[in-house]
Order: C-alpha cells, then sequence, then structure tokens
C-alpha cells in the first residue's frame, strides 16, 4: 500500500553479479563480478539522494537493476510500496513509465535521424499519453518547461549543444510524468557553467513537479548543491549514508573522507593534511576480503581483512560501515586552513561562482 510516507523507492539487499564465463564449445563459469552487493537505501517523495563513489563502484548497475532493465541477482526493489520483482511484463511496463532515466551522454541516448518533436513524443505514444495534436501541445510545453525554444521541435540532436541535448534528455524523461528520475552522472561530460546551469534546472524541476532523484555522481561538489542525503559506494558496496549536511561536515569512513580530500594525517607533524587516495580500485571480480577498503585504507587493522564490517548507526541518520569509526579522527578537526585549496575545495568554489551566475540566465 502507498501513501505520503511511502518511500518512492525502496532498495534492499540489492545484488547484483555478472556471471564471468570461459571457453569457446563448453562455457564454463569462472567467477562472477560483484558489481552491487548487498546495497540498502530508501528515497522519500521529493527528495534527492546522491549515489557517489569511483568509477566501476556500481552506480550505474543499480540504475539499471532500478530501472528494471537489468533482473537482481538478489534483494528487493520497492516502488512506491510495491515490489517490482516478480511483476509481469504488462504491470512492469505500466510501473516503469513512472522511473525515468537521465543519461551522461545525451547523444548517445538521443535517436540522430528523429527530430525533437518526435523524440520527445515517442514515449508520449508508447505509453498511450497523447497522439496528434494532443501530443504537439505537450511537446511545446515540455520544450519551454526545460528552457527551449519552440522552434527547436523541428531540429535534430546534432545541432545542439552539450546542455541543450541534456535538456532534450531531460524533457524527454519528463513527457510521462515521472514520480522518479534516476539521473546517470547528467552533468559529467559538461562544462562547469552549463553543469550548473542544468543542476539550476533539475533543482526547479523537483520543486515544479515533487520529482525524486537518484542523482548518481562521483563530482562531490555537484552532489553537495542538489543531494538531501548522500550514500557513498565502494567496489559494490554501501559505506557511509547521511544527510547531507552531516556527510560534509563529519564524513566518518576513511573513504569518504578520502573522496573529500580533507583529513589529518596521523603524523601531526607531517605539513600535508590531505590523504590521497593511491592504487586502482581493485577488481569486483576478486575483491578483497573483509573490508573492501582495507587494501587503500590508512587506518586497516588485521581484524579489517578477516571480517567484513557491516553499516552502522553513528546517530542522527548517519550510517557507516567501518570497524573503527569510532575511534578514526574525523574531518571536523581539521582547521579550514588545511582544507582551503584541496582538489575538492577548488571545484566547489568553481561550481558555486558558476551556478550563482546561472541563476540569473537561467531561472
Ligand atoms: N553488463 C555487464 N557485464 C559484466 N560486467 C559488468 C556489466 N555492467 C557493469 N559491469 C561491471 O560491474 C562493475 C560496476 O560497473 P558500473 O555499475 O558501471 O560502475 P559505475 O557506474 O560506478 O562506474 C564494473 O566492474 C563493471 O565492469
Ligand atoms: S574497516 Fe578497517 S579497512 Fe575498512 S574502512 Fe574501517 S579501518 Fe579502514
Ligand atoms: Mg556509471
Amino acid at each position: 500500500m502507498s501513501d505520503v510516507t511511502t518511500p518512492v523507492l525502496k532498495v534492499e539487499n540489492l545484488t547484483k553479479h555478472f556471471p564471468v564465463r570461459r571457453g569457446v564449445v563448453i562455457q564454463r563459469t569462472i567467477g562472477k563480478v560483484q558489481a552491487v552487493d548487498d546495497v540498502s537505501f530508501e528515497i522519500k517523495r521529493g527528495e534527492t539522494l546522491a549515489l557517489v563513489g569511483e568509477s566501476g563502484c556500481g552506480k550505474s548497475t543499480t540504475g539499471r537493476v532500478i530501472l528494471g532493465l537489468m533482473p537482481a541477482t538478489g534483494g528487493s526493489v520497492q516502488f512506491k510500496g510495491e515490489e517490482m520483482a516478480g511483476l509481469s511484463q504488462g504491470a512492469l511496463r505500466r510501473m516503469r513509465r513512472h522511473i525515468q532515466i537521465i543519461f551522461q551522454d545525451p547523444y548517445a541516448s538521443l535517436n540522430p535521424r528523429m527530430t525533437v518533436a518526435q523524440i520527445l513524443a515517442e514515449p508520449l505514444s508508447v505509453h498511450g499519453i497523447a497522439e496528434g495534436s494532443a501530443a504537439d501541445a505537450r511537446v511545446r510545453e515540455l520544450l519551454q518547461v526545460v528552457g527551449l525554444l519552440p522552434e527547436h521541435a523541428r531540429r535534430y540532436p546534432h545541432q545542439f549543444s552539450g546542455g541543450q541535448r541534456q535538456r532534450i534528455g531531460i524533457a524527454r524523461a519528463l513527457a510521462v510524468n515521472p514520480d522518479l528520475i534516476v539521473c546517470d552522472e547528467p552533468v559529467s561530460a559538461l562544462d562547469v557553467s552549463i553543469q550548473a546551469q542544468v543542476v539550476n534546472l533539475l533543482q526547479n524541476l523537483q520543486r515544479q513537479f515533487g520529482l525524486s532523484y537518484l542523482f548518481i555522481a562521483h563530482d562531490l561538489a555537484v552532489v553537495k548543491h542538489i543531494s538531501d542525503r548522500v550514500a557513498v559506494m565502494y567496489l559494490g558496496k554501501l559505506v557511509e549514508i547521511a544527510d547531507k549536511r552531516t556527510l560534509y561536515a563529519m564524513p566518518r569512513h576513511p573513504y569518504t573522507q578520502a573522496l573529500l580530500s580533507a583529513i589529518p594525517t596521523p603524523d601531526p607533524t607531517s605539513a600535508t593534511q590531505r590523504i590521497i587516495l593511491e592504487g586502482d580500485v581493485p577488481s569486483p571480480l576478486n575483491p578483497p576480503k573483509g573490508c573492501r577498503f582495507h587494501t587503500r585504507c590508512r587506518y586497516a587493522q588485521p581484524r579489517c581483512s578477516a571480517e567484513e564490517p557491516l553499516l552502522r548507526d553513528a546517530g542522527g541518520g548517519q550510517r557507516v560501515a567501518c570497524h573503527f569509526f569510532e575511534t578514526i579522527p574525523t574531518a571536523v578537526s581539521i582547521k579550514p586552513a588545511d582544507t582551503a585549496g584541496s582538489k575538492f575545495d577548488l571545484r566547489l568554489a568553481a561550481f558555486e561562482a558558476a551556478k550563482k551566475r546561472g541563476a540569473t540566465v537561467d531561472a
């Protein structure tokens, strides 16, 4: 049953493994890529949950399973209180209308042979929402809502800039009046000024239509602006989840701290106060035992490679998957002077300046 307090999306113990096969005549499964492992979170109505982490940590796979584009290996996805696994094809199609996606590269997802009008009319027809003149009117309305002009309807995707193409992608997602939009790195390929305009647009649309977003990104400066809560993923696992203010003011997981790259080194005499994440993310085909982060963690102890840390409550809605989060230093103890000029702070300053400029041209 669904009422206003039911989350739009509830993901419980979601797991997605990809089997890896070898052999030409007889194929054997030689392992599995553990892309998403036992991930749980909720998104409330009108809320934006950001999903962050380095490339390959399972963000897009999480999004695709939620969209019903691929089946889960295990766990559950509930949309407005209704379990998606086990729905008939027809019921799944009807439900999918309410969950839409915006991609990083709108160009790749827009048919180059279709005009913008055709691109926007297609979902209206597929879902039996509008045809003919009613569809034309809806297309005009959608263009206006995303800040494009009526004459853009006759043009083809290649005739637009990257930012405008992303607006077309957003209009297509909005066409069917969704409740939830999975935004998979929607601004990662854009210049900072265009990023800010698209983020402003997404925020305006959220207020206007009461949308919920799962906002997938690796840029924590952008996420700081658009999210209400943030979930941090590492190698298929959720390592920390908290409301935005808490996560940025007091990241507790060593990986989150490294992403924000503003934590003190254990040596108080050291001149550098920033940590740098060294090495690549290990392969999800054979993830490290125990805590998956232990091969890169500056606080790792013998227990870390033996025992997997569970997400534990750190108070105030913050949950952290680290055996030692209570005792490791938090970023709160760093002086502002130590963090000013970090990569994150420079990014944040550039994005904020662009966002302010964007707010005046893009209201
Ligand atoms: N269809 C697939 N088949 C096999 N492995 C996949 C497939 N899709 C993703 N993966 C693997 O799953 C892991 C997570 O990928 P992905 O979800 O795309 O990460 P992210 O979006 O965080 O960069 C990666 O190791 C990737 O190579
Ligand atoms: S459990 Fe150990 S290895 Fe993992 S983040 Fe915590 S201290 Fe680091
Ligand atoms: Mg991805």
